[in-house]
């Protein structure tokens, strides 16, 4: 059968979308399928922060991955922008690690010493510096690590622009279809089967977040890739009493260009169930109040919950898959495809046209987990 498209996704959240974006900018005939709507999963559920220094523990090849990600955000941002009229709403502020405690304090002076020693822009604040930044923090915060270049965006836009921009790009985007199936002739996977039919292609990317592993299976290949639930939560502050994204040992604070400030987040390992309970909302309630006094005034907006795909080293799954031709994956983001979209939609892209990657993702292999893959 003849392809119908160079590239067939499966999965419409950011990761997809971005697949699917980068390909459309690189001349590609694409076809998304999303099972329920583009960003329903993970993608619409995260706060959005871009963590390229607050999330990285050590320098190496995922720290490169994250900088480079962040990176390209900006341009991406700008070029969404024009393509199709909506704003990600990103913000370029900086995020603050806050410590209440000693143990925290030597954590986060740790991270601050060899991020300075990377040459990364870093500052270690005391109390008044934090007051002087921040003046509505709680003096519980005795000192902070202050990472300017970070920043943050609003998630479902970021989606939405991708998808658009995709579809304008001449993707065809197909929501409420599910994959049930790869298509497979010997050792190579030639398309997709969905209920609407079958989808013949080039090269097929996973991208279905906590349940990529479903398709991967029909194939053998097991991925190490688990949820790990996320709730969150929003009210609405405008002005906001923080300017940065807060983050502490019990929640984060982000405050949007919407006029929301999002409190984050619980991670529950092999939960299933995306709903918010009260359990959780109490938790980060009390946790942002503690951090951000001011908070307890501001009205309550929304709560949710999210799948993030999880791996056993919190690092994603990226490229091609030893003994198949024709699959890709791009997959386990855990707390960071937000930022990691960028990057992998231009890496991931690009190998599955055939074409080079502008960044070695080798690293990322799913090789690394070769006791847990079978053939
Ligand atoms: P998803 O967004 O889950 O998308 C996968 C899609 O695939 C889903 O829409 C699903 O319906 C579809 N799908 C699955 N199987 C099939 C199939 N067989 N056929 C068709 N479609 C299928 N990251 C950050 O960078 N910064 C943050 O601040 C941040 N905060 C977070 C806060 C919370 C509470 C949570 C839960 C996550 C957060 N994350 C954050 C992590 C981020 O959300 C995820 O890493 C990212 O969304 C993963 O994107 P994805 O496209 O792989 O998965
Ligand atoms: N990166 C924030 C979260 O996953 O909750």
């Amino acid at each position: 059968m003849e392809p119908a498209v160079d590239l067939a996704i499966v999965g419409g959240g950011v990761i997809g979308c971005s697949v699917a974006y980068h390909a459309t900018r690189r001349g590609g005939r694409v076809a998304l399928v999303e099972a329920e709507r583009i960003g329903s999963g993970a993608s619409g559920a995260a706060a959005g922060m871009l963590n390229a220094q607050a999330e990285a523990h050590e320098p190496g090849p995922f720290l490169d991955l994250l900088l480079s990600s962040r990176r390209l955000h900006g341009p991406l941002g700008e070029e969404l922008y024009e393509a199709t009229g909506l704003d990600p709403e990103y913000v370029w502020a900086g995020t603050l690690r806050v410590a209440t405690d000693e143990a925290f304090r030597e954590i986060f002076a740790a991270e601050y010493s060899w991020q300075r020693e990377q040459g990364l822009a870093a500052r270690w604040l005391d109390a008044d510096e934090i007051r002087e930044l921040e003046p509505n923090l709680s003096s519980e915060s005795v000192a902070a690590l202050y990472l300017p270049e970070d920043g943050q965006v609003n998630p479902p836009r970021l989606v939405q622009a991708l998808a658009l921009g995709a579809t304008l790009g001449g993707a065809r985007v197909m929501e409420a279809t599910s994959a049930e199936g790869l298509v497979v002739k010997g050792r190579r996977v030639t398309g997709v089967r969905t209920a609407r039919g079958e989808i013949p292609a080039g090269a097929v990317v996973l991208a279905g977040g906590a349940s990529a592993t479903l398709l991967s299976n029909q194939l053998g290949v097991h991925l190490p890739v688990h949820p790990v639930k996320g709730e969150i939560l929003a009210v609405n502050a405008r002005p906001a009493p923080v300017r940065v994204n807060i983050w502490n040992s019990e929640c984060y604070v982000v405050p949007k260009r919407d006029g929301r400030v999002v409190i984050g987040a619980t991670e529950e390992p092999g939960v299933y169930d995306r709903r918010p309970t009260l359990g959780g909302v109490a938790h980060l309630s009390r946790a942002a109040v503690n951090l951000v006094p001011e908070l307890s005034r501001a009205p309550f907006a929304s709560a949710w919950g999210g799948l993030r795909p999880g791996t056993p080293d919190g690092e994603p799954i990226l490229g091609p898959v030893e003994g198949w031709e024709g699959l890709f994956l791009a997959t386990g983001h855990y707390r960071n495809g937000v930022l990691l979209s960028a990057i992998t939609g231009e890496s991931i892209a690009a190998l599955a046209l055939g074409e080079t990657s502008p960044f070695d993702v080798s690293p990322f292999s799913q090789n690394r987990f070769a006791e847990s893959v079978t053939r």
